[in-house]
């Protein structure tokens, strides 16, 4: 009686043991991503609407959800983007998910900040093909949008630094918590199968960690494309070099998220490789010098798979109607507006 009490003490106490062990979160070079803590939802919801606006374009036609569909994990799914005029844009466009962690923004880094970067596309040519200035006239012809500026930031000036403010608060809540990567993270055991768990250490022990870390699993580093042989492209991008003007960082870009990767192909800058398997034989022989069999590439896949996360869900925001005041869209015109 005496011993069998102890041994049922004994059981209970290793079961225990067992359970709290295996929620512990474990060290490891990526860590799980965190869900988006919301300070201001006013803000938010503001950023959203000018997110999915398209007069924030000169056609009227594309919003920033044009080449960051977030039905698609925040990326287009093209090689390169479809700006105004249709115009092909000359580089891959990233997905914004987990934007907010990058160590800059760009391939080549180029912004420092989400902020900064929102006001980029507005008036870039060959993307939105804006001005500042009309946009920002365009929202305040709006009343609609007068009162929500107003609302969140205390009175109704609408300026640039305003907009992009609130793109970037929006863009803050853009997190892919939960994959079961990060479920595995967090100490459950039976969140991946034995073949995606083999994907990972292959992961590590082949070097890809070395870049693709952290809890995006990459956007925390500039590194060259092609460090042990040349990557061939017909894409006229010179990456890092552009912003520092040093040769040595020629060619060299930020690490892409590898953060729900299975949805923002295709892959690489110039987004000429459509599969995850040929993007990571390409890795292991361009950075690692390594070729890799079948099932090793097959075994990896799986495990990038599993860093797919709960997208952001949301109601499609209802934008505030233009007036007879508000300048109105120019979608066939090439004379520079203004
Ligand atoms: C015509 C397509 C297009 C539109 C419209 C567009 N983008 Fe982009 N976006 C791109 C491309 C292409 C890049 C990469 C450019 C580069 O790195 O040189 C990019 C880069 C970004 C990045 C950086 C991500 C990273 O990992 O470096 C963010 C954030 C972003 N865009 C947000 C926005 C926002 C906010 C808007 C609306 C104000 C917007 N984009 C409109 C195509 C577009
Ligand atoms: C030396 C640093 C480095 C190592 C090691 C490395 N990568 Fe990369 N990875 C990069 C860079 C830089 C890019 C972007 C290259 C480009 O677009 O031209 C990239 C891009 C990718 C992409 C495409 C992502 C996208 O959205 O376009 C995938 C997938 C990827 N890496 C997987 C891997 C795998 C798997 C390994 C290991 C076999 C690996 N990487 C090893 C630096 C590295």
């Amino acid at each position: 009686m005496k011993s069998s009490s102890k041994m049922i003490t004994f059981l209970l106490a290793a079961t225990l043991f067992n359970a709290f062990a295996s929620a512990a979160p474990r060290q490891e070079p990526i860590q799980p991503i965190e869900a988006a803590k919301v300070e201001n939802p006013a803000k938010v919801e503001l950023g959203k609407k000018l997110f999915f606006d398209p007069r924030l374009s000169r056609s009227g036609f594309i919003s920033c959800n044009s080449c960051h569909n977030l039905s698609t994990g925040g990326s287009d799914n093209l090689p390169s983007s479809i700006g105004h005029n249709w115009q092909q844009g000359p580089i891959n466009s990233p997905t914004v998910l987990n934007s907010s962690m990058n160590l800059a923004q760009f391939w080549d880094g180029r912004a420092a900040d989400l902020q900064e970067q929102a006001g980029g596309p507005i008036a870039n040519p060959g993307e939105m093909a804006s001005t500042h200035d009309l946009a920002i006239e365009i929202l305040r012809s709006i009343p609609g949008y007068v009162n929500e500026f107003g609302a969140v930031y205390g009175n109704s000036k609408i300026d640039l630094e305003r907009v992009t403010d609130a793109i970037a608060a929006f863009e803050e809540t853009l997190v892919t918590p939960n994959s079961r990567f990060d479920q595995w993270l967090k100490g459950d055991n039976s969140a991946l199968t034995k073949a995606e768990l083999k994907g990972y250490e292959l992961f590590k022990n082949v070097g890809c960690v070395a870049c693709h870390n952290g809890p995006a699993v990459g956007g925390n580093s500039f590194q060259k494309m092609g460090m042990v042989a040349p990557y061939e492209t017909d894409s006229e991008v010179e990456g890092r070099s552009a912003v520092t003007g040093r040769d040595a960082d020629r060619f060299s870009f930020k690490v892409p998220t590898l953060r729900n990767v299975e949805l923002t192909y295709p892959y690489f800058h110039d987004g000429a490789i459509w599969s995850l398997e040929q993007a990571t034989d390409i890795m292991a022989r361009l950075q690692l010098g390594r070729t890799l069999t079948k099932a090793e590439i097959d075994s990896i896949v799986a495990f990038l798979k599993t860093l797919t996360g709960e997208q952001p869900q949301f109601k499609l925001p209802i934008l505030p109607p233009s007036t007879p005041a508000t300048p109105r869209p120019q979608p066939f015109e090439n004379k520079p507006a203004g």
